[in-house]
């Protein structure tokens, strides 16, 4: 050992060795973001004052809804009408359940959408919301999906509470904040919130899945059913179908073209149940008479009430 070195080693053993900068990556770890979501989700599953609240719950007003077509008038039709839903929603419930099919992800989200404006997709929402809230295993989550239109929040009295655009727009909302426990047993909902300019891009952005997860409540088995804007009016309506394990596509007897359907079908997915439902029909209720090219999805009747 040369004299230099023989200093170096001597400083040594009188400096004690300075302490590491601090370093990042230990001050503040990173995770990946689905590690944060995934947190995210616990929290949220956690605290779910959805279900232990100590509010009134919101009282539904079924004469609004009447008044404003949502709901068949007192006359004898809301029979009829209770017995197509049933119809509707027996293969979804089955889908959920995962009863003789194969499994499909997220058959707990669905949807109900059609092409173009005014073929019952709201009224469709509603009755379907009102009928699965009535099986006993189950509890319902009505989203207004329909951020533009937002009928079911307006009828509702919902409008100017916080909803579906404020959950994906602010992070410190979190989805138990927009649940709304309604006087109806097992019915909750979201109303769509403020209208917000980037609707397409929240619904399509990574917090979105978060969410819906938020949304899918714990314990009890809980359905979500979205309520949207026609498919090909606006962007974010496909983009909120695609997050959806089933669609119902409603289509408005004597007022959707044949193309119009074809082309919202083209937009879904092979992996998602598609259902049409054949709207405001005046024909008797028969089955899988309409639109029979498309053979592997299922049809469905609702006459007019
Ligand atoms: N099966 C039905 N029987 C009677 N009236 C119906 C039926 N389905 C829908 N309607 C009426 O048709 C009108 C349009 O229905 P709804 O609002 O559900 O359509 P929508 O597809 O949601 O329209 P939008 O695209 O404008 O949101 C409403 O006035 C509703 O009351
Ligand atoms: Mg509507």
């Amino acid at each position: 050992m040369n004299i230099v070195e023989k200093a170096a080693e001597k400083l040594k053993t009188l400096q004690p060795e300075p302490p590491l900068p601090p370093q990042i990556e230990n001050a503040v770890p990173l995770h990946s973001a689905s590690t944060v979501e995934r947190f995210q989700e616990r929290v949220w599953a956690e605290v779910d004052p959805s279900t232990a609240d100590s509010t009134p719950p919101w009282h539904v007003d079924e004469k609004a809804l009447q008044r404003a077509g949502l709901l068949p008038r007192e006359d004898g039709a809301g029979g009829r009408l209770a017995d197509e839903v049933r119809r509707v929603k027996r293969p979804l419930l089955d889908n959920v359940r995962g009863k003789d099919v194969k499994p499909l992800e997220y058959a707990q989200r669905i949807v109900v959408t059609s092409a173009v404006p005014g073929e019952g997709k709201t009224f469709t929402a509603v009755n379907l919301a009102l009928s699965l809230a009535r099986e006993p295993d189950f509890e319902v989550l009505l989203v207004d999906g329909d951020i533009p239109k937002s009928d079911i929040t307006q009828v509702l009295g919902l409008h100017g509470r916080p909803g579906l655009m404020e959950v994906l727009a602010d992070e410190h909302c979190r989805p138990s904040d927009v649940v709304v426990r309604t006087d109806i047993p097992n019915l909750l909902v979201v109303p769509a919130g403020k209208r917000h300019p980037l609707t397409a891009e929240l619904f399509g952005g990574r917090r979105m899945e978060s969410v819906l997860k938020g949304l899918g409540g714990h314990g009890r088995q809980r359905l979500l059913v979205f309520d949207s804007s026609p498919l090909l009016a606006t962007p974010e309506s496909q983009t909120l179908v695609s997050h959806m394990g089933q669609v119902l596509v409603v289509v408005g007897a004597g007022h959707t073209r044949q193309h119009e359907v074809a082309s919202a079908l083209e937009v879904l997915g092979d992996s998602q149940y598609v259902g049409l439902v054949l709207n405001m029909s005046r024909l008797p209720a028969i089955e899988n008479h309409y639109y029979s090219h498309y053979s592997h999805y299922s049809h469905y009747q609702f006459q007019d009430q």
